[in-house]
């Protein structure tokens, strides 16, 4: 048994279709323009980040939230995960009417309802979305360094990577990382290296979500590698999104053979047809890799989690 860790995954992205279809019957709302056939359907990016507003849309107050956050956190323990971090977006409370206050909660009691269960430890990324614009950005990271919550650990940002410069959010990590939090971005998912690398310079993570497009740039993964940056890597997405047309050309192992921290995550599970067990049986079948090797790939995540030291040595202990 290979235990795991989860570093990258979207709460809302998280919500499989049946339980957005139970939600949808108690709000009675029409889902059939996102769920066919028990499955979600996009075409494309954007269409994706279209379908997974309308899955969030359904979940809409405290409860719904905490039913959310247990139900993922249980899956993922089911799955021999010792340890996860769920990006969540004050956007997404802010969109459906409720508060930042009232959503937070309800997902740290679904934490607590889990932990309980299982002992899965997790925490919470407050993340901005880049299509909204950096003045969005800066108004959640400004929230959640105005109301810090012990399991909100990280800040880091998602959403559409062709819009906007990295430099216009340089305002809004600040405030994040002069509150204490860890800092990570999405970049270099659907724009190449420079995309990296202007993040690298302006909004100055520890990790990078995703960041698999580096390795068309050897200086960047020569810089990734100096600098031990941790890529967040979500092989399954990118497959489902046509980043690479198949396994056999991601670079999952290119990076890691280069020296570059990498990690194995479900980025958001049931819209890409995977899960963070598959994740890792994508490791072993078609990486090859050993679980000596993927039980390394779960120490390089608790590693670079953003969570209190002596909480990282109690989970690194269990992997011993
Ligand atoms: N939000 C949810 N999933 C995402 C992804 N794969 N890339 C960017 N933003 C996202
Ligand atoms: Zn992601």
């Amino acid at each position: 048994m290979v235990l795991k860790a989860e570093i990258h995954c979207h709460l809302e992205g998280a919500a499989s279709p049946a339980l957005v279809e139970s939600q949808a019957r108690k709000y009675n709302v029409d889902v059939s323009n996102i769920i066919s056939n028990g499955v979600f359907v996009w075409n494309d990016f954007t269409q994706f980040l279209k379908c997974y507003d309308g899955a969030a849309n359904l979940f809409r107050s405290a409860d719904d939230y905490a039913l959310l956050s247990e139900t993922y956190l249980n899956e993922l323990a089911d799955d021999d995960c010792i340890y996860s971090e769920m990006f969540i977006s004050t956007d997404h409370a802010r969109a459906i009417g409720i508060s930042e206050q009232d959503y937070i909660d309800g997902i740290a009691e679904g934490m607590r309802r889990a932990k309980e269960k299982t002992g899965i430890e997790a925490r919470m990324i407050a993340t901005g979305l880049r299509h909204g614009g950096p003045e969005s950005v800066l108004r959640a990271a400004k929230y959640i360094a105005g109301n810090p919550h012990p399991l909100i650990t990280g800040f880091g940002m998602g959403g559409d990577e062709r819009m906007h410069h990295p430099k216009d959010f340089a305002p809004g990590f600040d405030v994040a990382r002069d509150a204490g939090l860890g800092i990570t971005t999405h970049a270099g998912e659907l724009v190449g290296p420079q995309s990296v690398r202007d993040s690298l310079d302006y909004i100055k993570p520890s990790r990078i979500g995703h960041g698999v497009r580096a390795i068309e740039d050897p200086d960047l993964v020569k810089r990734l590698a100096d600098e031990q940056i941790v890529l967040e890597c979500c092989p399954g997405s990118n497959i489902s999104l046509k980043v690479y047309d198949g396994f056999e050309d991601h670079p999952f192992m290119a990076l890691r053979a280069a020296g570059i921290p990498v990690t194995l995550n479900s980025d958001d599970p049931p819209h890409f047809h995977t899960s963070l067990k598959r994740e890792y049986e994508i490791g072993a079948n078609e990486f090859g890799l050993s679980d000596v090797e993927l039980t390394q790939i779960t120490r390089t995540a608790i590693k670079a989690a953003f969570v209190d030291e002596e909480t990282r040595k109690q989970l690194l202990a269990k992997l011993d």
